[in-house]
């Protein structure tokens, strides 16, 4: 009988150990920036209803999650705080004593190895909820730049390790990374949300961190879902004014974009797992309809997969703790 001629894949997958062998990536600790919510007041936890196992911490109560959270051998969080009192300027956002402001100092003094990644924008401290000023009903991007260039100096000045501007203002990250330089900050890196897509997956973080817009939309300043080619005028404008990180957000519908970006600028990729795609494998999973591990597992890996070199996600600490169990 003549030999039929083929290849035979399955060679590399009939035990565990080959499997781990031929395995082209994976996730490990060093990949994942946890998100955290801070609020006003003491011993306040709150869970956010949209994202189960997500919540809202004050400064005293998110002391000891941070405590946690670097035992388990995470090393960075990307911060946001939800002030209590808004305004039209959103002043609250660059007060000295302001609540990002305040939190950066404790967990700096309590965690100095931490990398703490400030979220720099404005829609969490305007009444309005737009993440620039507004004039007439518009978003005014030069004066917003000012706002968000005096919001990055002051988290800098409290201790912040990286600003991460999320506005999509155009020219934020020239404004701020010379506002920065010309207050002595010429260390403290960038990690640009460069390429965000306006996207219905940001849902459940509005919940979370109060910041939905009170008229309107996001659709004058965050990008068309339906661009692929805009998204690499966007990452290459940040690259050029000096972003030292580039984050695509959402990531999950957008792989393809972080594979784009990967392949045409040199800069550390970061994708960002949001709220939306976190809670619909929790619900998921809590009816029982997909097992929670093997997901996030097999999601988080297909970002790295496209070429992200970092992941900003929710399921941070349990990925750590599914990490420690697999070894
Ligand atoms: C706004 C901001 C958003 C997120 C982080 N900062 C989105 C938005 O409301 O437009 C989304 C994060 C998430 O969904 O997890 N500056
Ligand atoms: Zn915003």
């Amino acid at each position: 009988m003549k030999e039929l001629q083929f290849d035979r894949h399955r060679r590399l997958r009939t035990t565990s150990s080959l499997r781990d062998l031929v395995r082209e990536t994976t996730v490990e600790k060093a990949d994942l920036i946890y998100p955290v919510f801070t609020v006003e007041g003491s011993e306040v936890k709150n869970e956010v209803p949209s994202m189960p196992g997500v919540y809202q911490y004050s400064i005293d109560l998110l002391k000891e999650e941070i405590d946690d959270v670097v035992e388990q051998g995470i090393q960075a969080i990307l911060l946001f705080g939800v002030p209590e009192r808004k305004d039209e300027v959103g002043s609250n956002a660059y007060a000295e004593n302001g609540i990002v402001q305040r939190a950066i100092r404790e967990l700096k003094v309590r965690h100095p190895e931490l990398t703490i990644i400030a979220d720099t924008c404005l829609c969490q401290f305007t009444d309005h909820g737009h993440c620039g000023v507004i004039e007439d009903g518009t978003i005014i991007n030069d004066t917003s730049l000012d706002l968000l260039t005096k919001t990055a100096v002051s988290q800098a000045e409290a201790g912040a390790d990286v600003i991460a501007p999320s506005n999509m203002m155009d020219g934020f990250v020239t404004a701020i990374r010379n506002g920065l330089d010309e207050a002595g900050f010429v260390h403290v890196p960038v990690m640009s949300y460069a390429v965000k897509y306006a996207s219905a997956y940001y849902g459940p973080f509005r919940d979370a961190a109060h910041s939905s817009p009170s008229f309107g939309d996001r659709r004058t300043y965050q990008m068309d879902p339906a661009n692929r080619k805009e998204a690499l005028r966007e990452a290459s404008s940040d690259d050029e004014e000096g972003a030292d990180f580039l984050i695509i957000k959402p990531a999950l519908s957008y792989l393809d974009i972080v594979r784009d970006v990967k392949e045409q600028i040199n800069r550390p990729i970061v994708a960002y797992n949001v709220s939306g795609e976190y809670s619909m494998i929790k619900s998921a999973a809590a009816q029982g309809w997909l097992d929670e591990k093997e997901t996030v597992i097999e999601k988080l890996t297909s970002m790295k997969r496209a070429g992200a070199d970092l992941i900003v996600t929710y399921f941070a600490k349990d990925m750590a703790r599914w990490i420690d169990e697999n070894i």
